[in-house]
């Protein structure tokens, strides 16, 4: 048994987990832990060796090859990818696409989560993605199942990529997140489900700050 404590944050692409995750973490003084960048950065991996999502067998393997370590700088994540500094690459749809289909893959999973667990054993995290209440941190202190719309989620990703000057099209982007969704609910190993002790918070018509106050309420 651990003496740290953990607050798990799952739900689906474009809730605000991240963003939500953040503050309460800085409001903590807790490390933020951002599961989904390690898939993503594992993904990154499997692009540049050309790899596609249903090469299972190529990914079990060449996975190995792939050491995903994190650190923090000023507070912030930074995802090493067998030393090379991938923040600023890993938040595309290419990559955020193969994220979600390489993440079916149980080699991808097991490599991940134990340094997930490693990193819950040794600090208090605030940790975000699709399987922590259920499966990565099962004694979390506090767990949350956090949703919203799919096209207000759709809206809230097509804002940030048009904030950031990329190119976008809404309908592109929610028919994406509803994919992504089937994928991430229904794949066979630790599909994306509120965890029967998780409590859920819609934030359709919610503002960040009300979603935070309503997390940190339950801690
Ligand atoms: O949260 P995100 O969009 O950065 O996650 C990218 C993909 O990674 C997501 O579609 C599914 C996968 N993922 C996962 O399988 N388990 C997690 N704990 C976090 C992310």
């Amino acid at each position: 048994m651990s003496d740290t404590i953990a607050i798990a944050i799952d739900g689906p692409a474009g809730a605000g987990k991240s963003t939500i995750a953040k503050q309460i973490a800085a409001k903590l003084n807790y490390i933020y832990v951002d599961t989904g960048a390690m898939y993503r950065a594992m993904a990154l991996f499997l692009l540049r060796q050309k790899v596609r999502p249903e090469e299972t067998e190529k990914i079990s393997t060449l996975c190995e090859e792939a050491d995903i370590t994190i650190r923090y700088e000023n507070g912030e994540q930074v995802v090493l990818l067998n030393g090379e500094n991938v923040n600023g690459l890993i938040r595309t749809e290419e990559v955020g696409n193969m994220a979600s289909g390489s993440s079916v893959n149980p080699k991808v999973r097991e490599k991940l989560v134990k340094l997930q667990q490693a990193l819950a054993r040794e600090e208090n995290v605030v940790m975000d993605g699709r399987d922590i209440g259920t499966c990565v941190l099962p004694d979390a202190k506090v767990k949350v199942y956090l949703t919203a719309g799919v096209s207000v989620r759709a809206r809230r990703r097509f804002d940030e990529l048009t904030a950031r000057g990329e190119p976008c099209s809404l309908s592109e982007i929610e028919a994406d997140i509803r994919e992504r969704d089937h994928k991430d609910m229904t794949r066979e190993i630790s599909p994306l489900r509120q965890a029967e002790d998780a409590v859920l918070i819609d934030t359709s018509d919610m503002t960040i700050d009300q979603a935070v106050d309503a997390v940190i309420d339950l801690c």
